[in-house]
């Protein structure tokens, strides 16, 4: 929550834009589900995401899922 929102920048990307980003790429899902996973940088700016290694596959890939989607409000 304190790191990203729908459609504004805050420590990390918004998730708006993440899915622009990645619109059409098919391989967006399993790549970023990783990334959440273990964390990362570089893609957006210097600052790293750090791992998300609480969350199950099941519950990354969800949420990925809907973020690729354009993060539809509920
Ligand atoms: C389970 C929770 C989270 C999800 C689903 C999530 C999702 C994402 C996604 C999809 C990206 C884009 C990655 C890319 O384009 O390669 C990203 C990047 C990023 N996230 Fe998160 N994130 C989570 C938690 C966090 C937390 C807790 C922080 C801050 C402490 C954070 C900070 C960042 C930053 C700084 C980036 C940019 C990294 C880069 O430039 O490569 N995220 N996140």
């Amino acid at each position: 929550m304190g790191c990203h929102q729908v459609d504004k920048k805050l420590v990390g990307p918004a998730y708006k834009d993440v899915a622009a980003k990645y619109k059409g790429d098919k391989n967006a899902l399993a790549t970023l589900t990783k990334k959440v996973k273990t964390g990362g940088s570089g893609v957006w700016g210097p600052v790293p995401m750090p791992a998300n290694a609480g969350v199950s596959d099941a519950d990354v890939k969800t949420v990925v899922e809907w973020v690729l989607a354009g993060a539809p409000a509920k």
